[in-house]
């Protein structure tokens, strides 16, 4: 007997998409006419690039690297500052409108105060959702730890967001932390509608014969399939924490990753360093991929497999 295909379709704070996979944040940047590529070739929803207040040049190279592990990079927040990204995302948005697919803002602010001015910045262009980077350094800080870092100061950017801002918004977290589900709680309690999880992990590669690290930074971000099974652990402990949705990001290359993120409690799945592995057709290879794997299995639609290896 044939099974029915399985559905693919799913929402997030009240956005629909055709499919659960996001192109990850600053992975391809925020060139409206990629980002629709991305959208024509089968994304469900698009993630800008990171931008901040000011005009940022990012690191020298090399900032970026594959490696057996998956990428490792530190480009340095590259952006044009919010002045000049505000009309690059209304071009994007109109664009992806065309297509149906949503885009996702992302935003970063070096102190406390520039987030509530980013948020305030950002409704200029209308994104479908905000993506609230807080993985960056806060100025502020004595020792200039991420926002990231803690539940308070977590706490105190998605307040301020809030304030900012009617569109709704997905803090973004770190894995660098002792108790990321804690931190998605304080973010939850202050009234962020998603939670994207995870971020990068700080690690460091060195070139035996240069003698030296191989990133210009030094340090950088891990990322792609050595850092699955972290992304699998904090999106199941966000799962049990709280209630609003979570984009499941780290590691998700194919289908079956895709749906272990889902099955973790994942409610649609950020794609980043496999599209350097498998080029931009890998939105509709992982949907393919995953579409087949829940029909074999008899799961209907995503609804049915979310968190259901946490039972
Ligand atoms: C080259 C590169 C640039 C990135 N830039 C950003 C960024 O600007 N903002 C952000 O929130 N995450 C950024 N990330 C992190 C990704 O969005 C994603 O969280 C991470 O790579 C884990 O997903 P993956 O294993 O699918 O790559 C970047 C990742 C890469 C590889």
């Amino acid at each position: 007997m044939n099974r029915p295909s399985a559905d693919l379709a799913c929402s997030i704070a009240g956005l629909k998409l055709r499919n659960p996979l996001v192109l990850a944040s600053g992975v391809l940047g925020t060139s409206p006419t990629l980002l629709e590529r991305v959208a024509r070739s089968g994304a469900g929803a698009v993630t800008s690039k990171s931008c901040g207040p000011e005009p940022r040049a990012g690191h020298p190279n090399p900032v970026a690297l594959p490696w057996g592990g998956g990428v490792i990079n530190a480009v340095g927040l590259t952006n044009p500052g919010i002045e000049q990204e505000v009309p690059l995302l209304i071009e994007a948005r109109q664009i992806l409108r065309a297509v149906g697919v949503p885009l996702i803002a992302s935003i970063f602010a070096p102190t406390l105060d520039d987030f509530g001015r980013m948020a305030a910045g950002i409704n200029q262009a209308q994104p479908d959702l905000i993506e609230v980077n807080i993985s960056c350094p806060n100025v502020g800080d004595e020792f200039g730890k991420p926002f990231s870092a803690s539940a308070d100061t977590a706490a105190a950017v998605t307040r301020l967001v809030r304030q900012h801002t009617s569109i709704p918004f997905s803090v973004k977290l770190s894995p660098n932390v002792t108790d990321i589900a804690q931190i998605a709680a304080a973010v939850e309690a202050e009234g962020a509608h998603a939670i994207t999880a995870i971020n990068t992990v700080p690690g460091m590669l060195i070139d035996a014969y240069a003698a030296q690290p191989v990133l210009s930074n030094r340090v950088g971000g891990l990322s792609g399939w050595s850092i699955k099974p972290l992304a699998l652990r904090c999106v199941a402990e966000i799962y049990r924490a709280v209630r609003i949705p979570i984009i499941g990001t780290g590691g998700v290359s194919c289908g079956l990753d895709a749906a272990e993120m889902i099955m973790a409690g994942a409610a649609a799945l950020g794609v980043g360093a496999a599209v350097y592995q498998r080029g931009v057709e890998v939105f509709a290879q992982i949907s393919e991929e995953l579409r087949d794997f829940m029909t074999q299995q008899g799961y209907q639609d995503l609804e049915n497999m979310r968190g259901i290896a946490l039972k």
